[in-house]
């Protein structure tokens, strides 16, 4: 795929992410990658809670190992990720920001997390997610007051970005979300806060569309909406990666087929579009917890135990 891609598109990255325990353990999987993909993205080896487990304590060896295969294979790597609600270690979920001392104390611990992971990781990272989904999960356009939020204030955006520009000025730095890759109100939230963002002083190269289609009746991406979407970006001076593309494959194959290929097509065409990374690579590994939280093997990437699905044939077309 990355070496398709490079006909039209020899700047764009074709990623996807990635768990150690797979890459090391099964062949099958590795071999794909080196043949599929030029890039990936940790899909959990860089979240808080994975590198910092109690204050002070920093756990780096599973991704230390994740950058060493990518570099033993020439992969490009994008961080993910700083800022992120949902996967921070309990007791920085728990800092205290009450008093302007609790918050001048937590500022503390923050900054000093942002310091030692950026530095630790400093010249091996093409691009990070500095904040990761700062909007109310789903949808909505309120920024989630998590204690990022408690700690700096609605702009605590520019405090992250700064704190990683500081520790790496070159690493490209994005802000991720979802249900914001076609035009709408939480597109619009998204453009608005990094502007803001950069306005007061922060360093985002630009944005990560996360492209998670779980439903082809509500969530569909369609190419005049995509098109729109990166001229929207680009306008303001952005970039935009595609971050987190995978497809259900509820309606058929086909069906999933044609949307991951309308994605992926609509990325070529567009400058502003630096990035294309699918979430995962082979359903053998894809889990999630349904709405009756049971346990539920996925089926919407691009290789099914090994065997490579409709979808991926249509990304090779495209
Ligand atoms: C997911 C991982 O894929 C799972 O393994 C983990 O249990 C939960 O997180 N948006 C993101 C990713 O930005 O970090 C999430 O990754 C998927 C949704």
């Amino acid at each position: 795929l990355q070496a398709l891609a490079a006909r039209t598109r020899p700047d764009l990255p074709i990623g996807a992410a990635v768990a150690l325990g797979p890459l090391a353990s099964d062949t099958d999987y590795a071999q794909q990658l080196i043949g599929e993909f030029g890039a990936l993205t940790p899909e959990n080896a860089m979240k808080p809670q994975a590198l910092s487990p109690l204050p002070g304590v920093y756990t780096f060896e599973e991704a230390d190992a994740l950058l060493d295969v990518a570099e033993s294979r020439g992969m490009a790597v994008h961080g993910h990720t700083i800022a992120f609600t949902e996967a921070m270690p309990r007791w920085m979920q728990e800092l205290p920001t009450d008093s302007a001392e609790d918050r001048a104390a937590s500022a503390d611990a923050l900054l000093g997390y942002v310091t030692t992971v950026v530095t630790h990781f400093r010249g091996r990272l093409a691009s990070l997610d500095v904040v990761n989904e700062p909007f109310d999960v789903d949808q909505g356009t309120d920024l989630q007051q998590n204690v990022w939020y408690r700690t700096f204030g609605p702009d605590y955006p520019v405090v992250v970005s700064r704190a990683v520009h500081d520790a790496d000025p070159d690493v490209a730095q994005f802000v991720n979300e979802n249900g914001a890759d076609v035009p709408g109100e939480r597109q619009d939230a998204l453009l608005d806060l990094v502007r803001r963002t950069n306005e007061l002083g922060g360093y985002v190269d630009g944005v990560g569309l996360q492209a998670h289609v779980y439903d082809l009746g509500t969530d569909a991406i369609s190419a005049e909406d995509l098109a729109t979407t990166l001229d929207t970006f680009g306008a303001a001076g952005l970039q935009v990666r595609i971050s987190e593309n995978d497809v259900t494959d509820a309606e058929g194959a086909d069906a999933q087929a044609e949307q991951y290929a309308t994605v992926l097509t609509t990325c070529l065409g567009s400058p502003t579009c630096v990035a294309y990374t699918t979430w995962g690579v082979d359903d053998r590994y894809d889990w999630f917890v349904d709405d009756d939280g049971d346990l539920r093997q996925g089926h919407d990437l691009l290789f099914d135990d090994g065997h490579p699905t409709p979808a991926l044939e249509a990304l090779r077309r495209a």
